[in-house]
């Protein structure tokens, strides 16, 4: 491309900015971004992995497997729902900041964008069919029922997954934007069409579900391992497979990086061998080593490392990703979202931010007590005075959100 056509693409993007403005910093909406995405990915990753194990489980007739597919169901179902709603927080964020790319991307195949959702609604319901058809033959030697369901779910969260990246890789190409709305001469109004896409970058984000999924069952092993009634024959089987599962998955992952780099556009210049595109793969092979050192035996402390450091990497390689984002699209097209008109609302800035700490932080710390101590108890758990008290503690702030909610939406109105 000569420097006039990159001039033309540049100020097609600025003209499609909201004059509007937005009302804090943008690094502020970017740094937010990465840190939900690398959430986002973590809990799509666990999600994938743990499905995975369940349909392993459901088709071999090991005892154990089977026992590990059973138990790995019920944190694939409450990763899926964790996923979407911790995928819509990037996704807030990379619109305000990214507007132009994010709406053009997603009105260039708009009907993806609106299948999206129908598929995702009917892999949800593929896995609790699933669910409810063998939910209570957990741990049995029976085999599962409705094993097509749970495949067929698997195959619909992929397909998801390929829309989300999909859409992410057109961002990355304003130059073609123009060419794919008009296809032959003639405008393309339908979006039935994914433009863009490269299958290593997929099959990174996708590959990451096996070390990932080897920690959840490192942290599986720990965590049951209290409880009275605990096989630790099995439990120790289950850590093994984690063990081995974040060694050879890391490796995986990390060959898939290179070919991810090694295909970057033209327009990405020297990402793959600068700081942040080495760094992300240093972090991923990182994963295995780490694992190497710090799981020996029972690691009774660094077995509940194993996801938190999932999440380091998962946030290292966010960072990478939104470099690569950045360098393509201000380096090689002088889009700078830095220059983004700011009219600052610190109302709803700290409204932000206190709702994150203090609704998020309190209610959250109710929940994860209760599903701690329900999983360690054997039998039906009954709180105690403390936990109640936050129980209480936590509708209130609720209530006392949705009244200044209300409060500041009336007198605001009222002006
Ligand atoms: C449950 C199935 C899902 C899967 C398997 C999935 C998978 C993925 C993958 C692989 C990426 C990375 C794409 C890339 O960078 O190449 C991604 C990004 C993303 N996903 Fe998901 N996702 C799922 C659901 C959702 C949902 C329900 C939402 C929000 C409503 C969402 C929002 C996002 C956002 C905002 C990004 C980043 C976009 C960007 O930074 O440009 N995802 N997802």
């Amino acid at each position: 491309m000569d420097a006039q056509q990159v001039a033309q693409v540049t100020e097609m993007m600025y003209a499609l900015r909201n004059p509007a403005g937005i009302p804090t910093f943008p690094i502020i909406f970017i740094g937010l971004g990465v840190l939900t995405f690398a959430l986002h990915i973590l809990f799509v990753q666990l999600m994938l992995g743990t499905s995975a194990i369940t349909l392993y489980g459901a088709f071999n007739n090991n005892a154990y497997w089977r026992r590990l597919g059973a138990a790995m169901l019920e944190i694939a179902k409450v990763s899926v729902s964790v996923a979407i709603v911790v995928g819509v927080a990037p996704l807030l964020f990379v619109q305000v900041v990214y507007d132009p790319h994010w709406y053009t991307s997603n009105v260039l195949s708009a009907d993806w964008v609106i299948a999206f959702i129908v598929i995702l609604i009917l892999a949800y319901w593929a896995m609790y069919y699933y669910y409810f058809q063998n939910g209570k033959n957990q741990d049995k030697t029976v085999q599962p029922k409705s094993r097509w369901s749970m495949i067929t779910s698997l195959i619909l969260m992929l397909v998801v997954g390929f829309i989300m990246h999909s859409l992410t890789s057109q961002i990355l190409h304003p130059e073609l934007w123009k060419e794919w709305y008009m296809q032959n001469g003639k405008l393309d109004y339908s979006g039935t069409q994914l433009h863009a896409y490269n299958i290593w970058r997929y099959a990174f984000f996708i590959s990451m579900a096996i070390p990932v999924t080897g920690a959840m069952l490192v942290t599986y092993r720990r965590f049951k391992s209290v409880r009275e009634d605990a096989d630790h024959d099995y439990l120790n089987w289950a850590a093994e497979v984690g063990k081995k599962w974040i060694k050879v998955g890391s490796v995986i992952s990390t060959v898939l990086y290179v070919a991810w780099m090694a295909t970057l556009p033209e327009t990405a210049g020297n990402f793959a061998t600068s700081v942040w595109g080495i760094l992300g793969g240093v972090a991923v092979i990182g994963y295995a080593l780490w694992a190497q050192l710090r799981l020996k035996g029972e690691a009774r402390f660094c077995s509940y490392m194993a996801l938190p450091m999932a999440l380091v990497i998962g946030l290292v390689v966010a960072i990478s990703r939104e470099m690569l984002r950045y360098d393509i699209l201000n380096g090689f097209f002088n889009y700078n979202f830095m220059d983004y008109k700011i009219v600052m609302d610190w109302y709803s800035t700290g409204l932000f931010f206190l709702t994150f700490a203090i609704v998020g932080g309190v209610v959250l710390s109710y929940f994860l007590t209760i599903a701690w101590k329900s999983g360690q108890t054997v039998g039906v758990y009954t709180p105690g005075a403390t936990v109640n008290k936050l129980g209480t503690l936590s509708i209130w702030i609720v209530a006392l959100w949705i009244v200044q909610f209300f409060v500041v939406g009336f007198y605001v109105w009222a002006q």
